[in-house]
């Protein structure tokens, strides 16, 4: 399955973990690399110095591969975040950016020899990105676990329509689970795919039992969106908690009354310490779809061999 995102960031199978804000663990991100395909540590939740430590032990537990991801406007200041990434740039291949503007950032990474992938949710953000230098262009549908583009875009969408846009590599993201959904984006036209809610749901992702037992009971209907009135809607898993600012949000739609209520410790509380009632868990709807915990480094050699096998057999369809 050797294609240009697999020739760029050096892996074996065009599957990315996205970035995943409080457990997007080392492990994890070392996990994916050893799958062949390409894990990321994220930053979002971490303090530098906890963001430092799982790039290290990424570093020890893979020889392959990884990047880190930046969600832009949920660092009140990254500088200390991109000090970090430049102290360690031999042991980085590329850096992620998402949620804001990453016009100032894109040269600062790309003089310490990292690659660039920006996320987007359009076709216009993607021209943009790839104005701005991006090596690579990961679209997000609203399929997809956490922060969604306030467009709404479907991934089934979305792909072809960035793919006619730009001309560098073009990753699909939201509602990618198995072989099929990576077959299918990869006939959209994507270069490769990125799974966030997936690799959540393995053994070596820090996330709290709970919310993984969360994951592997959900059904279709079992998401919802949040924080659309925010301009910035949030997937997550039906809770209490999630309903409550859903209601709240409705009655009084302002960002005094909204922002306190999806504070990342919140997400924190529910997420990695288990907390299921006291806070929201980031999901995407493909959660209905997982149905074992299993080892992120078997997860992407399953997934990779179904597409491919897919893939051959997809001239019978019709
Ligand atoms: C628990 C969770 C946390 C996430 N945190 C981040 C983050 O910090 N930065 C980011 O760029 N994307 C984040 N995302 C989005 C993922 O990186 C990925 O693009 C998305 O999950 C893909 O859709 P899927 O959930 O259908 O696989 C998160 C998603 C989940 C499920």
């Amino acid at each position: 399955m050797l294609n240009r995102i697999c020739e760029l960031l050096e892996i074996e199978v065009p599957v990315l973990e996205g970035g995943l804000a409080y457990v997007g663990n080392g492990l994890l991100a070392a996990a994916v690399s050893n799958g062949g395909g390409f894990g990321q540590v994220g930053s979002a939740g971490r303090t530098p110095e906890n963001f430092e430590n799982e790039i290290l032990v990424a570093s020890e537990a893979t020889n392959n591969p990884f990047g880190v991801n930046i969600p832009i406007s949920q660092h009140t200041d990254f500088s200390p975040y991109l000090e970090i990434i430049k102290k360690h740039r031999e042991l980085i291949k590329a850096v992620s950016l998402g949620a804001g503007n990453p016009k100032n950032l894109v040269p600062y990474l790309k003089d310490n020899g990292l690659l660039v992938l920006i996320l987007t949710s359009t076709a216009i953000h993607s021209v943009k990105a790839e104005k701005l230098g991006a090596d690579v262009i990961v679209c997000e549908g609203y399929e997809a676990g956490g922060s969604n583009g306030p467009s709404e875009l479907t991934t089934f969408t979305l792909v072809p329509q960035v793919k006619q846009a730009v001309s560098i590599p073009v990753i699909a993201a939201g509602g990618i689970v198995d072989g099929r959904s990576m077959a299918a984006a990869l006939i959209l036209g994507a270069d490769g795919v990125q799974m966030g809610t997936r690799f959540v749901a393995t053994e070596e992702c820090e996330a709290h039992t709970h919310f993984k037992e969360e994951i592997l009971a959900a059904k279709d209907d079992s998401t919802m969106i949040m924080t659309r009135m925010l301009k910035g809607p949030l997937r997550v898993l039906k809770n209490e908690y999630a309903e409550q600012v859903y209601e709240s949000e409705k009655i009084t739609p302002t960002l005094e009354n909204v922002l306190p209520r999806v504070r990342g410790t919140y997400n924190k509380l529910a997420m990695l310490d288990g907390d299921l009632k006291g806070g929201f868990m980031s999901c995407g709807q493909v959660a209905s779809l997982i149905e074992e915990i299993d080892s992120a480094e078997t997860v992407v050699k399953r997934i990779a061999g179904e597409a491919r096998r897919i893939l051959a057999k997809a001239q019978a369809l019709f």
